[in-house]
């Protein structure tokens, strides 16, 4: 047995906020239609000075300051994203610089699509396992708004931005977080270009194809976990489901059979934030206290690639080292 547990979360969304309504001004849209087809009510776009690199400082900064871990005490640092503001140097070396970690701490970025987030728990897991370092920093950051194109009202109106941060801490005697990870290589259903294309590198997107996918491999990579894990859907305090659509959450929810009210999300006001969506929910459900010491959460992660992944994340009681 080894693993790792949830110690501190903390998010970052950007300032400037465009709900439906102000859509409805620049497109062939109505409130209507996106609130019936997404739950989606609002989004928010980095403008001006805000980036992807000052939404991962400011949430891993939260992170970090409330979980007591030093930046020096960081071994294994994984930034989620394939938004980032530079394809080298990865963020994650550039939070080793802004904040601080040891030039020994395993920083890099993973481009796991909307999945991103867990497979980065996963991998931290490993790495922190194979190293003889204790805490790791998980983000999820993406900034949508640079890759959609605003002549595509099917895409445009469903991708924000922000980041989320998860410190998470090592131990020999921790609980794995029985990650399921998996992947169905698609390269038409749900794409954006490289930088070698010569094509602008815009979300493409067959919504109903994603969307066939999505109500199948979310219910059967939540219960793929809570088997790994030897409990049923029912001991699990909370689930936190990536915000795509709030319809393929309630398809999800009622194929599962689980309490709708542990399932809550924020896609109401975040939108579809792709590798973000999973830790910016996960830290605003610990802010308002919904989430707990001790509460055994389990997070699925679903999107392009086609992937999927799942864990099931403890939230540690305090910092093990602070008691021992
Ligand atoms: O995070 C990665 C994973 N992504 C997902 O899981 C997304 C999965 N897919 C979906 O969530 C849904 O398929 C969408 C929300 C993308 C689309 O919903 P839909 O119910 O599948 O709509 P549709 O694509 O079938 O479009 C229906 C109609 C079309 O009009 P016609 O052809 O029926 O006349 C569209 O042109 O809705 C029209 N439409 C819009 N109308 C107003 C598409 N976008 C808009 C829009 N405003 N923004």
């Amino acid at each position: 047995m080894s693993g790792i547990k949830l110690l501190a979360t903390g998010s970052a969304l950007p300032q400037h906020m465009i709900t439906n309504h102000d859509l409805e001004q620049i497109m062939d849209t109505s409130d209507e239609w996106i609130t019936s087809r997404t739950g989606i009510g609002a989004r928010h776009h980095c403008q001006g000075e805000e980036c992807h690199t000052s939404l991962c400082l400011e949430a891993a900064k939260k992170a970090l300051e409330r979980s007591g871990v030093k930046p020096e005490e960081v071994g294994v640092c994984l930034v989620a994203t394939l938004t980032p503001d530079h394809l080298t140097p990865a963020t994650a070396c550039v939070l080793q610089k802004e904040l601080g970690f040891q030039e020994d701490a395993i920083c890099f970025d993973l481009n796991a699509a909307c999945s991103g987030f867990v497979y980065a728990l996963h991998t931290a897991e490993c790495l922190l396992a194979a190293s003889q370092r204790k805490y790791g920093l998980v983000l999820g950051a993406e900034v949508l708004s640079r890759v959609i194109d605003i002549n595509d009202r099917s895409t445009y109106v469903l991708f924000g931005d922000g980041a989320g941060a998860a410190v998470v801490e090592w131990r020999e005697e921790f609980p794995s977080i029985h990650a399921v990870l998996g992947c169905r290589g698609n390269d038409q259903v749900l794409t954006i270009p490289g930088v070698n294309k010569g094509v602008p590198a815009v979300v493409h997107m067959d919504g109903q194809d994603v969307f066939r996918f999505a109500v199948e491999a979310l219910p059967r990579c939540a219960r793929e976990v809570a088997q790994k894990a030897g409990i049923t859907l029912e001991e699990v305090d909370r689930f936190v489901l990536h915000q795509a659509n709030q319809r393929i959450i309630n398809f999800a929810v009622k194929k599962l059979g689980v309490d709708p009210a542990k399932c809550t999300g924020n896609i109401a006001h975040t939108a579809n934030t792709s590798a973000a969506s999973v830790p910016i929910l996960l830290d605003e459900l610990v802010q308002k206290g919904e989430i707990q010491p001790g509460n055994k959460v389990l997070c699925v992660g679903f999107g392009g690639g086609l992937t999927w992944a799942g864990a099931l994340l403890e939230v540690a009681q305090g910092r093990e080292g602070d008691t021992k």
